[in-house]
């Protein structure tokens, strides 16, 4: 079998997990998975081989260590002992050349949990606790939008949907990190946790980051120009591992799951369990992650999607689809 003939060979599986069995199917959406990667083409132009979205990143190898907690809110394996993870930090955007010291764009973290046998469980997060549209449809006419480079029109994108301003408000309100491993993250959609007594609790995750919250000023931003981040990364690793907190901040009673450009009330002061640690220990070849995609919807026994977020539901087929083109045109 060639390697492209292997790559192709998984993709069945990944495009039946994407597609079927999830929430996604549940969802009617007016936009197709095809249509969501065409949108963010339309932007960023097609890359041969990349990524449609977080195009720009590093692949990373380390494991994952469960906190005693974790099973008390969850049955899924990784909560019980520890496994080993592939992770990969990015820029979002499918621009292949996304400039690192861009203070309004965010930094991603995907972590895929290696359950044995073959199996896996994915969380992708974003270093933001909210996303910009509420819907998939809103998605593509915003990027639509962006395309047509008209600033009039953009800024009635935005005047008709007052919550697509808060991410970009949120981010310009905080410095641009020093390094991928010194950035919060968040999971931004509402996940249902189920433990072995049956008992069902309601989290979103937030990754915290053990070095903790290093931004730049404007200057120094600048003087770092567009591309340190793999570097200071090389330097960081070379020194220990780069370590995240695995939160899960509970919810309530009434909290809303179907909007992921909506904060949960006081969220940033919710009672938070520690659900483990996340160490990444090696940068690893970015063959390694781009065999696969890191499907949101890639949960386990224990964690369940949300089952009205209709974001939620449109993502891991859109990822699938820009799995498909990208090993298709692999160079
Ligand atoms: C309708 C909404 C969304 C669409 C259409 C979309 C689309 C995509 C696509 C096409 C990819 C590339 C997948 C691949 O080739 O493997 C991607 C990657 C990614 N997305 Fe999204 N996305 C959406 C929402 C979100 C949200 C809400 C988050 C975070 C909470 C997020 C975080 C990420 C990250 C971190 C990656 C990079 C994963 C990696 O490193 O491989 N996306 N997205």
């Amino acid at each position: 079998m060639t390697s492209r003939s292997k790559r192709l060979s998984i993709l069945g599986a990944i495009v039946a997990l994407a597609l079927g069995g999830s929430t996604a199917a549940c969802i009617a959406a007016d936009v197709t998975p095809a249509d969501l990667v065409d949108a963010l083409n339309g932007v960023f132009g097609k890359h041969a081989g990349d990524r449609a979205a977080h195009t720009k990143g590093v692949c990373l190898t380390g494991n994952f260590t469960p906190s005693a907690d974790a099973p008390k809110l969850s049955k899924a394996p990784h909560f019980a002992k520890p496994v080993p993870i592939i992770a990969r930090f990015s820029l979002g955007g499918g621009n292949p050349s996304a400039p690192d010291n861009a203070q309004d764009n965010v930094r991603g973290l995907a972590v895929k949990f290696d359950l044995g046998s073959g199996a896996s469980t994915d969380i992708v997060t974003i270093s933001a606790p909210m996303f910009f549209v509420k819907t998939p449809e809103l998605f593509v006419e915003f990027l639509k939008t962006v395309a047509t480079g008209d600033q009039e029109k953009i800024k009635a994108f935005f005047g008709a949907h007052p919550e697509s301003t808060l991410q970009n408000a949120w981010l310009t309100s905080h410095p641009v990190p020093a390094s991928y491993a010194g950035v919060g993250y968040w999971g931004v959609h509402a996940f249902t946790f189920t433990n072995a007594a049956g008992e069902a609790q309601v989290v979103k995750y937030k990754l915290i980051p053990e070095a903790g919250d290093l931004g730049l000023t404007p200057d120094e931003a600048k003087a770092k120009g567009p591309d340190f981040y793999a570097g200071e990364l090389k330097d960081r690793l070379a020194k220990g591992p780069v370590a995240f907190d695995l939160m899960a901040i509970l919810g309530q009673k009434g909290d809303p799951t179907n909007d992921p450009t909506q904060r949960w009330s006081d969220e940033d002061n919710r009672p938070k369990v520690p659900l483990g640690k996340i160490s990444i220990e090696a940068i690893a070849p970015d063959a390694t992650c781009n065999a696969f995609s890191f499907l949101p919807g890639n949960v386990v026994d224990g964690i369940a999607g949300p089952t009205d977020d209709p974001v939620f539901a449109a993502r891991s087929p859109a990822y699938a689809v820009s799995l498909i083109r990208r090993l298709q045109t692999a160079k």
